[in-house]
């Protein structure tokens, strides 16, 4: 188990490349050992508490059944029956459920608010998405990654779409795991240049690459993984006339993933707007390896979970 104890999980910025493949060797670990029926309870007694501000269905489902699995048990607190929705701080609420429970995981419209939440607990927080980073979604597709490619150092991936909290965390995975990462997005929905920034800088230590363009075909073009998310994410529908007009070129397709490597794998974090950012064919086709992908955030998480509380 790497020596992760007691911090939180915000973003992968946070995290060392040995460190984070200390925790996908733990995931792979815990994924043979729930295959084989094995593995103790090593969080008996633990409590995650999760509070959700936006809808999930893989993240509650696998954060909760993954607690469980390891021995531990899990709150589903809804923030609107939180007194956070009369007025409570985000930090006395923090500073409260630590002397509750053992964890918090967060999903918020705000990275801000898992911040502040992080810097008044005394308990591990983790991001379970916010607008900038969904880092828990990058360690499942690198798990992901790693079991189809065998590797993740030098794949080139090509991430077609929004530049959103999926694209910003993988900005980061990329960089920090030696892959090489093209992002094509229309104009105008540029990743935020500091974390693109903070990107390249990461990137100069492990020989990753990362160049954003707008051109699908030029990204995509001997990709080993096709990656792509919705065009509108959660908080943003007011945008989705506009994005869906502006995201018309950027669809992942037959047409466009004929540039990929032959044995290239299509990726999306899950839920797909089907015919929108991806068809039915590529989304359902012999490349894909989404439902894996799902999968792997139970795998992932328990790694988190168990590193963060051992
Ligand atoms: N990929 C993902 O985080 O899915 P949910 O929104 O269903 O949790
Ligand atoms: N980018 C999407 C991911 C959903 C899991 C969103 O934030 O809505």
């Amino acid at each position: 188990v790497p020596a992760l104890a007691g911090r939180d999980f915000l973003t992968l910025g946070d995290f060392t490349p040995d460190e984070l493949v200390g925790l996908l060797d733990l995931a792979a670990a815990l994924k043979q050992d729930w295959q084989a029926g094995r593995g103790g309870e090593p969080l008996y007694g633990k409590t995650l508490a999760m509070i959700f501000e936006k809808p999930s269905t893989r993240t509650r489902v696998s954060f909760e059944v993954g607690m469980q699995q390891l021995g531990g048990r899990v709150l589903n607190l809804s923030p609107r029956e939180l007194q956070l929705s009369r007025g409570e701080t985000l930090a006395d609420t923090a500073r409260v459920l630590s002397r509750y429970v053992d964890a918090l995981m967060v999903r918020a419209y705000s990275h801000a608010t898992v911040e502040e939440l992080a810097a008044a607990a005394t308990i591990p927080v983790i991001n379970g998405l916010t607008d900038l980073y969904h880092p828990c979604q990058v360690m499942a597709d690198l798990l992901t990654i790693r079991e189809h490619k065998g590797r993740l150092r030098g794949i080139r991936v090509a991430y077609v779409g929004d530049s959103n909290n999926v694209a910003h965390t993988w900005l980061l995975g990329a960089a920090l795991l030696g892959l090489h990462l093209r992002l094509a997005c229309p104009p105008g929905y540029e990743p935020h240049p500091e974390i693109l920034a903070l990107a390249a800088s990461l990137a100069r230590g492990t020989g990753a690459t990362v160049e954003v363009g707008h051109d699908p075909v030029t990204a995509v073009r001997g990709a080993d993984v096709v990656y792509t998310d919705v065009w509108t994410s959660m908080g943003q529908e007011g945008e989705e006339e506009d994005r869906r007009r502006a995201f018309a070129p950027y669809q992942v397709n037959a047409q466009l993933v004929a540039h990929a490597a032959p044995d290239y794998i299509f990726m999306h974090c899950l839920p797909a707007h089907r015919g929108e950012e991806v068809t039915s064919g590529v989304l359902d086709g012999p490349h894909s390896v989404v439902w894996d992908q799902a999968e792997n955030r139970l795998h992932a998480q328990k790694a988190i979970l168990l590193a963060l509380l051992a």
